[in-house]
């Protein structure tokens, strides 16, 4: 029997990250952070000096990509180590954010991740938080989420996360980063950003992160008929 995949697709700022976390927790299931590979990839290109536009050589190291996620048990998200190194806030950063967006538009990169991301589906299930979780890495996942918002509650919310550690970030500079993500994330000709046909769309504009857990945990309690 296969082991059972909820996959949560969505743009940044739409809470999956969130929402993803708190599920996984909560049924005690693994949980794949997808965008944090793309980060990693970008990380270590800068570690190493290596151009984006070298692809070859940013194919490599995504395949030898030598990372680490250490679970932690209170709770609290995955520490994620780089080459020996915790690069857990480093990654977060928005310039890290713009160029995992670069490295994610090449196929031969989003190929030589493929399989690492599968790997994480171990029994009793795993939450997988994405852009093409649903579409292209598990297709045959149980339950499909997609959640959105607009890009102006999107930029507050990211503007309010970022606000806490840098007093200079400027709100209509986040918003136009955002929008250029989006629309690289959504017009790449690999695994654009979209909501795979058989996912549940939820718009997550003006609703607090109790009710967007309250609607996703009521969509998987359908889908998969055992969740309380
Ligand atoms: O979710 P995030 O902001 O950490 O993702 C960083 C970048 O990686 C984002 O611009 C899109 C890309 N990404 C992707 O292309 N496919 C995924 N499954 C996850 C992220």
């Amino acid at each position: 029997m296969s082991v059972p995949v909820i996959a949560i697709d969505g743009p940044s700022g739409s809470g999956k990250g969130t929402v993803s976390q708190r599920l996984a927790r909560r049924l005690g299931w693994h949980f794949l952070d997808s965008g944090a590979l793309y980060r990693l990839v970008a990380q270590a290109a800068r570690n190493h000096a290596i151009s984006l536009d070298n692809v070859e050589a940013l194919e490599t190291l995504a395949a030898h990509l030598d990372v680490q996620f250490c679970v932690s048990e209170d709770g609290s998200p995955p520490r994620v180590m780089l080459e020996g190194e915790d690069v857990t806030t480093t990654i977060r950063s928005e310039e890290i954010g713009g160029d995992a967006s670069k490295v994610a538009a090449i196929p031969e990169v989003r190929e030589a991740l493929l399989e690492r991301q599968r790997a994480f589906r171990t029994p009793p299930g795993l939450v997988a938080d994405g852009r093409d979780m649903g579409t292209v890495v598990f297709p045959d996942a149980e339950v499909k989420i997609f959640l959105t918002a607009s890009p102006e509650e999107r930029a507050q919310r990211r503007y309010k996360q970022l606000k806490e550690k840098d007093a200079n970030v400027i709100f209509d500079d986040l918003v136009k980063e955002i929008a250029e993500r989006d629309k690289r994330d959504m017009e790449r000709s690999v695994a654009p950003l979209r909501p795979a046909e058989d996912a549940v769309v939820i718009d997550t504009t003006g609703l607090g992160i109790d009710e967007v857990m309250q609607r996703v945990m009521a969509v998987c309690e359908e889908r998969l008929g055992r969740m309380s």
